[in-house]
């Protein structure tokens, strides 16, 4: 036996981890996160860290996420499969957090391995971005005078979605020591400092051991540990929640042990059928039979596959490299490709803050990524708005409103499990970028079909919620009135215009995918109108309120596009007054009630209208807006920096779109700033993709041009750029140099 021979060991690819500091510890759990879609385990170390109890129970109250202080400074586990839901005490339905199946304790002699406590030295952490591996290795000098190298190799197989693979080898490096191994599975674990487990069945085997938990959400999940090794397992410990199979080591100078383990996990939402048991005990006899490295081989392929698809190669910038590539690995890893019943959360699947929920992220943010490199993934995601449409049904409903209305928050049912009110009731524009992601899909893919058969459904029943949703005015225009549009620091504004315009163009796209499909498939269109009663009257609301949607404007010349009708009546505010430490949030520096009677926006809002809008305004207008409102915005939202980059990249404004790479990129990769400790800022991830293909590359958006076109404005220092795509069909690749486009089919 021995361990798994990785390949590519590309700097470029490696993300590393300078050694244990509590600092930093829980901000690497986060970013080094592994995954294939089904399943997500953060990068916590393999024995935990004793200092932090991971079933600590607390009360968690709805807050604003932003601006909240998350507990567990050091270590937080998180075991995902997304499907997998049950409600909280205070925050609606969340994701679960399950039990952690890595959990492998050493002691030698009465000491227990702790990254904190023990003698570690010469010690080295990556996740390697091209295949998912993690791998750490270091000299532990034990208390009783032995000095061992660990080094432990693990990952979630990509091809093989049910199994994950951990892999430990000792090393006797002077002394000896008999080392006690308990590998196991581990329940005990809160999500939101609740316990969502009503039960758990431990299961002791020959060879290894299993956990079968069910929770209050009514799915079992069920975890089997299989281990191989020249040594002994089959002692067993059953303690608390968790279960253990027990060996013990002699290691001297020189000696060598190997041990590894299989990890199968299965739940009763998955779309096979057998029991839970069969199937797990199939998945893990499997993997013994293929074996370790053969595993870790299909794994790789299957990586290459993805990557091949979508690797951005930068040169001349290390860290704008490695930056883009452990978006694309996190976009990847976060998308369940097969399985349209789950979306990507706003923290990828990688934390527990935001409850594993689906925003408007998916689709503004992260759907451009998925247009150009995976269209199924792309099209799994709305697919998964269709699934839930009955859910939007039921909110529109509970708010008194005919047709469907998506969730500002949204679990696997759809319905609304926000629990502020502000973002619950008035946060409405998620409902029409639905919308406008289907027409961006379909302009990217030319995908039709998708619209016939799923899109139009949306459509129409939306349709039905948004003329009811708008108040018509006394000189005949609809207003939406009560709307907090991206910018969340606004909460009841008067005619959002990014909102309002979203409403708009998805009014329009209802009206006109209606009449191309009675023109081109007539049938089709009567079984539609028959099935979902639309009636001709209806027909011509929707495009009486398209027609006369409000649209904000100033006529004092300024070319200011206001965010909403009243936006001007705000206060203004001195920001250098309010917000003097500005390595803080300014929603921190401020009380809620004084936030939202000012002039201080979180995020990008008319600027991402700007942006999804693109040819509805000249430069100029764009310049003078830019330069109004980024002043005056706290970018408080991982949202926004990339929009601002964009758009400052494509005015040619080039140290201001490098001044919000930096930001981009610092999001996520910022270690001292952590920002990655309660999961992944996926949208940030789509963001920084969207920020170097339609910034810098200056590709022209597929909802807007027929051909691929780039117009590159490349940051100083980088030399070369080169973006593998799909355009409408077609298997593409750029090559930027000089600020020239090549393009090469592929
Ligand atoms: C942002 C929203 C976003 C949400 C989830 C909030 O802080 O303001 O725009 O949808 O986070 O990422």
């Amino acid at each position: 036996m021995q361990m798994i021979v990785t390949k590519d060991n590309l700097e470029d690819f490696y993300l590393k981890d300078p050694g244990y500091d509590p600092a930093t510890s829980k901000y690497y759990e986060g970013i080094m996160t592994q995954g294939n879609g089904y399943m997500h385990v953060r990068g916590s170390y393999d024995e935990g860290l004793i200092a932090e109890k991971q079933d600590l129970e607390y009360d968690r109250k709805p807050a604003n996420v932003t601006l909240e202080v998350q507990r567990f400074p050091l270590s937080k586990w998180g075991t995902f499969v997304p499907g997998v839901v049950g409600p909280h005490p205070f925050l609606m339905t969340e994701m679960i957090n399950q039990p952690y199946f890595f959990d492998t304790v050493l002691t030698v002699d009465g000491e227990r391995l702790d990254m904190a406590e023990s003698r570690i030295s010469d010690y080295e952490r990556i996740l390697n971005l091209s295949d998912g591996v993690l791998t750490r290795s270091f000299r532990w000098d034990c208390r009783n005078g032995a000095a061992l190298r660990l080094t432990y190799k693990r990952f979630i197989s990509m091809d093989r979605k049910h199994l994950a693979l951990s892999q430990l080898m000792i090393k006797g490096l002077s002394g000896s020591a008999r080392v006690q191994i308990d590998a196991g599975i581990n329940a005990g674990v809160r999500t939101n400092g609740f316990d969502h487990f009503t039960s758990i069945r431990k299961n002791q085997r020959q060879t290894g051991c299993s956990l079968e938990v069910e929770t209050n959400g009514g799915n079992k999940v069920l975890i089997v540990s299989e281990i191989e090794a020249d040594a002994d397992f089959s002692g067993k410990k059953d303690i608390n929640d968790a279960i253990y199979s027990s060996g013990t080591v002699e290691i001297n100078e020189n000696t060598e042990f190997l041990m590894t383990r299989y990890i199968a996990l299965c739940t009763d939402r998955d779309q096979e059928e057998d029991s839970l048991s069969f199937r797990a005990r199939s998945v893990i006899e499997e993997a013994r039979r293929a074996g370790a490295q053969t595993i870790y081989d299909d794994h790789k392929t299957a990586w290459e596959k993805r990557w091949s698809a979508s690797d951005i190669r930068i040169k001349g910038d290390h860290r704008a490299q490695l930056a883009i590539r452990a978006s694309i690995y996190h976009l990847m890893r976060a998308a369940d490709r097969e399985d349209p019943r789950v979306a990507i959360g706003a923290k990828g699947h990688a934390g527990e803050a935001y409850f594993g929920r689906y925003f408007w992220d998916t689709e503004i943010n992260m759907l451009p990524f998925f247009l150009h490199t995976d269209p199924e993934a792309a099209r799994n995601l709305l697919m998964f708005r269709y699934l839930t449409l009955d859910g939007a049904r039921e909110n529109a409903k509970s708010y008194g409103y005919p047709g469907a209305r998506y969730a500002w928050e949204s679990s696997v049912s759809g319905h609304e499990e926000c629990a502020c009110w502000q973002y619950a009731d008035h946060e409405i524009h998620v409902t029409a970028d639905i919308a406008y992601a289907m027409k961006n899909y379909i302009s990217a893919t030319g995908d039709e079909e998708f619209m016939e058969n799923f899109g139009l459904e949306i459509l129409i029943e939306t349709s039905r919620y948004w003329v009811k949703r708008a108040d018509k005015n006394r000189n005949g225009e609809y207003e939406l009135l009560a709307v907090m549009g991206p910018d969340e620091y606004l909460p009841m504004t008067r005619n959002n215009y990014y909102t309002n315009r979203m409403v708009k163009f998805s009014l329009d796209l209802t009206c006109a995918e209606l009449e191309s499909l009675e023109e081109k498939e007539p049938l089709k269109y009567r079984v539609l109108k028959e099935r979902l009663g639309l009636k001709d009257d209806e027909k011509k609301l929707f495009k009486e309120v398209a027609d006369n949607m409000r649209l904000p404007k100033t006529d004092d010349g300024s070319d200011i596009v206001p965010q909403s009708d009243d936006f001007f009546d705000y206060a203004d505010i001195d920001f250098d007054e309010v917000w003097k430490d500005r390595s803080k949030c300014f929603g921190t520096c401020i009380s809620q009630e004084h936030n939202y009677r000012v002039k201080a926006l979180k995020q990008a809002d008319v600027l991402e209208n700007m942006l999804l809008f693109g040819p509805e305004f000249t430069d100029e207008v764009k310049s003078k807006n830019y330069d109004y409102y980024e002043p005056i915005t706290t970018h408080d939202s991982s949202l926004s920096a990339a929009v601002h980059g964009i758009i400052a990249a494509r005015l040619g404004r080039m140290d201001e779109a490098e001044k919000f790479l930096d930001k981009v990129i610092d999001i996520d990769m910022d270690e001292a700033a952590g920002g990655a400790k309660e999961g992944i800022h996926i949208a940030n991830c789509g963001g920084l993709w969207q920020l170097i293909v339609y910034g810098f590359a200056g590709l022209g958006p597929a909802m807007w041009n027929e051909s691929a076109d780039f117009k590159p404005m490349l940051p100083a220092g980088w030399e070369e750029l080169e973006i593998p795509f799909f355009w409408k069909g077609r298997s593409l690749k750029v090559v930027i140099s000089d600020n020239k486009a090549v393009l090469i089919e592929r």
